[in-house]
């Protein structure tokens, strides 16, 4: 899939807690006390049915929400005073919408974040561009417009322009969901490899068997809460609770 002799990454891999998270939209609450520790180096997964406050947790987590109270650490020192602009340059994220700009190349949606917000010029900015759409497989793809590729391609220009920000941890979002089945192999591989990287990564998907392989921890949420978590064997091998084995039986 991607380069041979090029990693996807070479950041040092950093550690994220997220303590006792609590969230209310109005009456409404969505996080009501999350606990998550992803160790450096390490994928969690993030499973639970519809408006369990999956999103919320990761939005939560890089403060696109700023949490009602509790804590964020990463490699054990809290993030909540920083500018949350720095904390979310240091998380990447790819959600089921691509949201790559249409008017742009695939070139250009994957150098203006570096140039603007990493303050390269703009000729390190495109060699920064295209080194990492190599990675991912789409050097070739480079001057086309993203409406040109499949959704597949379109998800992993996605992926490189989260990776040109260096971030430290990852966040994907459903990233597949909006894939036809035969593309979401791709991508899924793409995310694996990163993994196997030492990528800190956080992963919402309905994809179970992706979850059980890929990841070395496994967080089952529901209104609010986290149910279970544990390794995948045990999740998904030994449910402890009714609303897991309910959720597995629907799911699997
Ligand atoms: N910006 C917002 N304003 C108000 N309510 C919100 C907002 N974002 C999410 N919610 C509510 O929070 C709850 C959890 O939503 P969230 O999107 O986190 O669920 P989810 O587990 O990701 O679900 P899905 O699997 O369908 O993506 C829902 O009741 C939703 O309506
Ligand atoms: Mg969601």
């Amino acid at each position: 899939m991607s380069t041979p002799d090029l990693p996807l990454t070479q950041q040092q891999p950093v550690s994220l807690t997220g303590r006792d998270l609590h969230l209310s939209f109005g009456d409404n609450q969505v996080l009501r006390g999350v606990d998550i520790h992803v160790e450096a180096g390490t994928t969690t997964t993030v499973i639970g049915p519809s408006g369990s406050g999956k999103s919320t947790l990761l939005r939560v987590l890089n403060r696109l929400h700023e949490p009602q109270s509790g804590d964020i650490l990463i490699d054990g020192r809290s993030v909540l005073r920083d500018n949350p602009d720095r904390l979310r340059r240091r998380i990447g994220m790819v959600f089921q919408q691509f949201n790559l700009f249409p008017h742009m190349s695939v070139l250009d949606n994957v150098a203006l974040a570096p140039r603007k917000l990493r303050g390269l010029d703009s000729e390190q900015a495109r060699a920064l561009a295209l080194r990492e759409l190599g990675k991912v497989g789409l050097q070739a793809k480079a001057e086309v417009r993203p409406a040109t590729l499949s959704g597949g391609q379109q998800q992993r220009v996605a992926i490189a322009r989260a990776l040109a920000m260096k971030p430290q941890i990852m966040f994907f979002d459903e990233a597949t969901s909006a894939l036809d089945p035969e593309l979401v192999k791709g991508v899924l591989a793409l995310m694996t490899e990163l993994s196997q990287e030492g990528m800190t990564m956080v992963v919402v998907t309905h994809e179970m068997g992706y979850a059980r392989e890929v990841s070395d921890s496994v967080l089952f949420m529901d209104h609010g809460r986290v149910i279970e978590t544990g390794p995948p064997v045990q999740l998904f091998e030994a449910p402890a609770t009714e609303r897991l084995q309910n959720f597995l039986a629907e799911v699997l």
